[in-house]
């Protein structure tokens, strides 16, 4: 089990552009570090808003030891609370979702308001002073129609992603989607090998038959340091900003998100397996199908795919050193009428089997990098400049987190 200084060391002598070394994937104080020092840091997508579209609707979010609750105020607010009653500390929402008028605690009954009031609580004496007890509130933002919530005491600034995330995803309607479906697996890999595997298309023809009817593989459609290497990439987006869709290659100046919009292989307009479209109505705000995918990732734990007939949002939690959860939202407009407008076998069933395939490659990675043998090894320039994108946002967050400072990273 490292600590800090050995961790801080490792971080410094890493071998720039190759893997990381076994303790970052197996070591359970590096682990924990990385709970204290970008999870409870760094904002956290927690959930789609729309999976909590009415009053009193609310998810519980785990993030290490920290439960959180994520819930839809009377004034239409989303607030997040941790999930820790202020008497004598009970959880007071126990399961992953659900819908209350108020929070209240099922130990002693001690009852909240949505806005974290502390309302009632039975016979604690005349001195008791309930505004000192309300629950005690974490960051939460809405961009993209997606929650963020943040654990720190100080949030890091927020503003500049959710003006970009907000601008480019205003086509896609996000405030009138609904939830189609939802899924939540587990893989038995290090969170950090979940998004090195979906941060490159190196592994996508060897292991998604399906996701490759549609999805093009071609890295330089988004690896591109500031702009699209790819004639088709660069004609798509010149067509669909011309189109009113905010489409352009951005990354942020600290690289923990970017926003693109890309082509999907041929005539595909969807993820489905013939390339049509999943739903038969577009979201209202689309101009027409053919309008790709707009992919936008924001670490350390989500990547999103708009598209013109529905969205998907990916939620990454930590578990354990070598354990993921990986949840999967398919949102589609409000208007869209299951069995009419879609089928969820249809809508679903690229993203169901391309996630299965990922869980099975992230736990042949995390078995491969258990064994003694294991050393770091070179990531593709061309293929992999994703990983190595996403590696360096790790070492500097890191970095900057063990030693309050900008570091320049081991190059
Ligand atoms: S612990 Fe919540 S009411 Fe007692
Ligand atoms: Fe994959």
């Amino acid at each position: 089990m490292l600590k800090d200084p050995e961790l801080l060391s490792l971080l410094l002598t890493r071998k720039p552009q190759h893997s990381l070394a076994q303790p970052f994937y197996t070591d359970p104080g590096i682990y924990d570090s990385e709970l204290r020092n970008i999870w409870a840091r760094e904002w956290i997508f927690a959930a789609s808003a729309a999976e909590i579209p009415k009053t009193g609707n609310y998810v519980t979010v785990q993030i290490g030891a920290y439960s959180v609750i994520v819930v839809r105020g009377a004034d239409g607010e989303v607030r997040a609370f941790h999930n820790s009653c202020r008497h004598r500390g009970s959880r007071i929402c126990s399961s992953a979702k659900g819908s209350s008028p108020k929070l209240v605690c099922p130990y002693h009954q001690w009852t909240y308001e949505l806005d974290g009031r502390l309302l009632w609580a039975r016979d604690m004496g005349p001195d008791f002073d309930a505004a000192k007890h309300g629950l005690k509130p974490v960051h939460a933002r809405v961009a993209a129609g997606m929650v963020f919530i943040c654990l720190a005491e100080a949030a890091p600034a927020f503003d500049g992603v959710k003006a970009a995330a907000d601008r480019y995803t205003a086509p896609h309607r996000m405030d009138e989607m609904k939830v189609a479906f939802q899924s939540t697996i587990t893989e038995n890999g290090n969170w950090k090998l979940v998004l090195e595997n979906n941060r490159e298309c190196y592994h996508c023809s060897g292991s998604h038959p399906a996701l490759c009817r549609t999805f093009d593989d071609d890295p330089d459609l988004v690896g591109g340091e500031d702009s699209i290497g790819s004639p088709a990439g660069a004609a798509h987006v010149e067509r669909c900003e011309a189109a009113g869709l905010p489409s352009k290659y951005l990354l942020d100046p600290n690289e923990q998100w970017r926003l693109v919009r890309i082509p999907f292989v041929g005539d595909a307009v969807s993820y489905t397996m013939d390339g049509k479209q999943a739903v038969k109505k577009l979201i209202p705000g689309m101009p027409f199908a053919n309008a790709g995918s707009l992919l936008f990732f924001h670490y350390p734990n989500t990547w999103n795919h708009f598209l013109s007939d529905h969205v998907l949002n990916f939620r990454v939690l930590p578990v354990s050193p070598t354990e993921t959860q990986v949840t999967t939202t398919w949102l589609v407009h409000k208007d869209a009428v299951e069995g009419e407008d879609y089928d969820i076998q249809r809508l679903t069933e690229v993203w169901e089997a391309t996630n299965d395939e990922d869980r099975r490659v992230v736990e042949e990675n995390q078995l491969g990098i258990n064994t003694p043998a294991y050393e770091p090894g070179p990531y593709s320039a061309r293929q992999e400049s994703g990983v190595i994108q996403f590696i360096d946002w790790y070492t500097k967050a890191m970095q900057k987190a063990l030693t309050g400072r900008n570091l320049i990273a081991a190059e």
